[in-house]
């Protein structure tokens, strides 16, 4: 045949390959979502296996492998005892409660390591929603930013070095900002939930942190995040969230599930010049967990491909339970 152009002479070699391709994963790009409780043991999570529920002691151990595995970014979230739970979820200004206490010794240990932090209601709501909802149901904007403010002063307080929230609520970004600044830490950065859907994706970190939405007690609450977390049919309001945080002063912006939303990724990208950052979140990872155990998917080639997606839609950052197997695979390669 006469051909001029043959792209197959590109891909002949794996040194042919590796001179042209695009894009690479890097363990520096992951950021390693971690869950702590009170007790001392390693609780294995259901729907997430191969991840845990850890205690202080052992979480300072997986820090460090995951430390010596290149990944260099990990997130704390909280399964916080049902006896502090409250309405208003008071517990997640306790600067002695469980995530203050982690981030503390976790800046002792391993002071080298970034600690991110994650800024709702949720694991400290009797409700299980991410914001005070009132006696009429309706989860409260304005009221919640002040609790949230105060959360992120007391993550900052115990070494945080970027608050990540996740709540949704509008105008959090600016008042954590500033509430941040007023403190003297004006140094930490806030990773914000720029594109946080109301996604069925979410079901097995519920499960990990029982923090899912409660039924009905003696209030109506309601049974999903919809009123604050965005519709999956939205592709546009995406870009005001991420024009909006960016005003308020957000560092690195988040688009969150990942997998199914590679789209915003890829207009974020467009749209803004700071990082971004993909959430792949835990019902991803369950999905990958139940084929590979199942025997119907490589889990190593299926976990790479679609973290590689991820860079190659646009994002510099990925929130993933799998950063330290896919960083001992790519040592490996
Ligand atoms: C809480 C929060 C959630 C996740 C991160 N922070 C759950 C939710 O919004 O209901 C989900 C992470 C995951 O599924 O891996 N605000």
């Amino acid at each position: 045949m006469d051909i001029t152009y043959r792209p197959r002479r590109l891909r002949r070699s794996p040194s042919l390959r590796s001179m042209v391709r695009e894009n690479s994963l890097r363990p520096s790009d992951f950021i390693y979502p971690l869950f702590v409780h009170e007790g001392n043991q390693v609780q294995p999570i259901g729907a997430m296996p191969g991840a845990s529920r850890w205690s202080l002691d052992s979480l300072i151990h997986e820090v460090q492998r995951a430390w010596e595995l290149g990944i260099r970014c990990v997130v704390l979230f909280p399964k916080v005892d049902e006896s502090l739970k409250t309405e208003n979820g008071e517990e997640c200004f306790n600067e002695k409660g469980l995530i203050p206490r982690a981030i503390q010794l976790l800046k002792k240990e391993i002071p080298q390591m970034t600690i991110m932090t994650d800024v709702a209601l949720d694991p400290y709501s009797i409700d299980g929603h991410d914001g005070i909802v009132s006696a009429q149901g309706v989860v409260l904007n304005d009221e919640t930013i002040e609790f949230l403010c105060r959360q992120a002063v007391v993550q900052a307080q115990a070494g945080a070095d970027l608050i990540g929230p996740s709540d949704m609520m509008d105008g959090r970004v600016g008042a954590i900002r500033e509430a941040l600044d007023d403190e003297g830490y004006e140094h930490v950065g806030i990773i914000s939930y720029t594109a946080k859907y109301s996604s069925a994706y979410y079901g097995p970190f519920r499960e990990a942190l029982d923090s899912a939405p409660r039924s009905e007690t003696t209030k109506p609450i309601p049974k999903d995040k919809s009123t604050y977390q965005m519709d999956p049919a939205n592709s546009r309001e995406a870009i005001t969230e991420a024009q909006l945080d960016e005003q308020e002063g957000a560092d690195i912006l988040m688009v969150k599930p990942g997998l199914a939303y590679l789209d915003i990724i890829y207009r974020l990208r467009e749209e803004s010049e700071l990082p971004i950052a993909a959430y792949n979140v835990s019902g991803e990872y369950a999905m990958v967990k139940a084929a590979a155990d199942r025997g119907w998917i490589d889990e190593k080639s299926v976990v790479l491909e679609t973290l590689m997606s991820f860079k190659r839609a646009g994002a510099d950052l990925i929130l993933t339970y799998h950063a330290c197997d896919a960083a001992r695979w790519l040592q490996e390669k």
